[in-house]
C-alpha cells in the first residue's frame, strides 16, 4: 500500500441507490484511488470500467486475487456482506460495509473476529452519522449549550419516493430497483422487510445523540393486517408490512422514539428524516436524510436550536440532493464524509468513528424491533440470540 494513497475496489459497483454516491465519494477523495469496479452483472461492470478508466472484476475472488488492491468497498446488498467481510480480511484488505452490517449478530461478530484477527480495519457505512446536520447537532451537546439530553424524537417519511422523485432519477426508486429491500429473506427482515433497511439509521442516529449508548427495552408498532404491497406501483409483489412506531430506552436512561408516515406515497408530501433532541437547556431541531424542502413545504435550515426564547440557526444546509427532492445534501454529503474519514483512517492507521461493533449494536437493536412487533412485547437488544434471523 502507497503511504498516502489507497486502491480501492468497490464492489456492487453498478448498484442504483448506494453505489453513485460511492463511485463520486471516492473521486473526490484526494487520498483513494478507484482502482477496480466489481458486479456480478458483466455488462453493466464492463461499461462502468471503461467510463471510469479503472479494471473489472465479476467475482470478489479475482478482487481479492489482486495484490494492488489495498481495500474493498462494499455497496452489495446485504445477504452477501458477511461472506464478502470476511473473505476481504482473510486476504488482508481493509473494508467498507455499507449498512445493514448483516443478517445476524453471529455474522457481525465473525465480520469483527476476521477483521481483528487479520490487522485490517472495518468500517460500517453508517452515512447518518457522518450527514452534516446531524455532526452539527452533536457538537451542539458537546458544547454544553443544550445541556443534558433527555429525550430524543424521529421522524420519517413513507418509504415509497414521490412520482417526481422517481421521474428525476429515470424511474429509480429503492423498491422497484432493488427488490431484494422487500423480500423476507434477502433483506433479513422477514414479514418486516423495510424496518431492516432504516432502523439501523435511526438507531445509530439516537444512539450518536445519546453518547453511545445502548438499546434496551424496545417497544415495535405494526400497521394492522396491512401490506404495503398496494402502494409499490408496478411490482404487484407483496412487500411486507410496515413498522411504524418504535420506542426505547438507552442503557444511560435516555428515552427515544421513531414514527413513520407510512401512508400513500403521494400522498405524504413530507419525506425527511427529522430529529428533534430535548435537553435541560433547550431543544435542537435536526434535518436528516430527503429532509427539508418536500414540495409545498418551506425549506427550513438543516438545524435549529432552541433556547431562552430565541432560535439560533446552526446548519443552514442549502444544498440540493440527487436522490431525494430536499434542500439538504445526503446522499452525496454523508456518504463523501464516511468514505473520506475511512480513507484517511487507513492511511493513518488510526481507528473508525463508526466500527464493526457499532454496526452490531444497530443490527441488535433492529432485531430486537423486529422481534418485538412479532411477539408483541418489549425486547432489548441484549435479549437476540447470535444465530437469530428475522426470516
Ligand atoms: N447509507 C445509505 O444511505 C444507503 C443508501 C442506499 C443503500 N445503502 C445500502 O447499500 C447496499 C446496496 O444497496 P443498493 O440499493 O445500492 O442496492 P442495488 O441492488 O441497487 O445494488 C447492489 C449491486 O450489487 C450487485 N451484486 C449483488 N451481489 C453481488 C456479488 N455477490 N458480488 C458483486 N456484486 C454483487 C448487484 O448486481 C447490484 O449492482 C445495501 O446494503 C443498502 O442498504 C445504504
Amino acid at each position: 500500500m502507497a503511504p498516502d494513497r489507497l486502491n480501492v475496489a468497490l464492489v456492487g459497483a453498478t448498484g442504483k441507490v448506494a453505489a453513485p454516491a460511492h463511485l463520486s465519494s471516492l473521486a473526490a477523495a484526494p487520498n483513494a484511488n478507484l482502482y477496480a469496479v466489481c458486479d456480478i452483472d458483466s455488462d453493466r461492470v464492463g461499461e462502468l470500467a471503461e467510463k471510469t478508466g479503472t479494471k473489472d472484476f465479476t467475482s470478489l475472488e479475482a478482487v481479492l486475487d489482486d495484490p494492488n488492491v489495498d481495500a474493498i468497498d462494499l455497496v452489495t446488498p446485504p445477504f452477501v456482506h458477511a461472506e464478502q467481510a470476511i473473505a476481504a480480511a482473510r486476504a488482508g484488505k481493509h473494508v467498507y460495509c455499507e449498512k445493514p452490517m448483516a443478517h445476524s449478530l453471529g455474522e457481525t461478530d465473525a465480520m469483527v473476529a476476521a477483521h481483528r484477527q487479520a490487522g485490517t480495519l472495518l468500517m460500517i457505512g453508517e452515512s447518518y452519522v457522518f450527514h452534516h446536520p446531524v455532526v452539527a447537532a452533536r457538537a451542539v451537546i458537546d458544547s454544553g449549550d443544550l445541556g443534558d439530553v433527555l429525550h430524543i424524537r424521529e421522524t420519517k417519511g413513507p418509504w415509497i419516493m414521490l412520482s417526481e422523485e422517481a421521474e428525476r432519477l429515470s424511474g429509480m426508486s429503492h423498491e422497484a430497483n432493488a427488490p431484494w429491500r422487500v423480500d423476507p429473506k434477502l433483506s433479513g427482515g422477514g414479514r418486516f422487510p423495510w424496518i431492516m433497511d432504516h432502523a439501523p439509521h435511526f438507531f445509530a442516529t439516537a444512539r450518536y445523540f445519546a453518547s453511545g449508548a445502548e438499546v434496551v427495552s424496545v417497544t415495535a408498532h405494526s400497521q394492522a393486517g396491512q401490506t404495503v404491497s398496494e402502494r409499490v406501483s408496478g411490482t404487484g409483489a407483496p412487500t411486507g408490512q410496515a413498522i411504524t412506531s418504535v420506542a426505547w430506552s438507552f442503557d444511560n436512561g435516555i428515552d427515544s422514539t421513531w414514527n413513520q408516515i407510512e401512508s400513500n406515497g403521494e400522498a405524504a408530501r413530507e419525506v425527511g428524516f427529522v430529529t428533534t433532541v430535548h435537553g435541560t437547556k433547550g431543544t435542537l431541531v435536526v434535518y436528516g436524510e430527503g429532509g427539508g424542502a418536500a414540495p409545498g413545504l418551506s425549506q427550513p435550515p438543516a438545524v435549529v436550536l432552541y433556547r431562552d426564547g430565541k432560535s439560533r440557526v446552526v446548519d443552514a444546509g442549502n444544498t440540493g440532493d440527487r436522490v431525494w427532492l430536499s434542500n439538504n445534501s445526503y446522499y452525496d454529503a454523508a456518504h463523501q464524509a464516511a468514505l473520506q474519514h475511512w480513507v484517511d483512517s487507513v492511511l493513518a492507521g488510526t481507528p473508525v468513528r463508526y466500527s464493526g461493533e457499532d454496526g452490531r449494536s444497530e443490527l441488535a437493536a433492529t432485531l430486537a424491533t423486529i422481534k418485538s412487533a412479532e411477539e408483541r412485547r418489549s425486547v432489548s437488544s441484549s435479549d437476540v440470540p447470535a444465530d437469530w434471523t428475522a426470516y
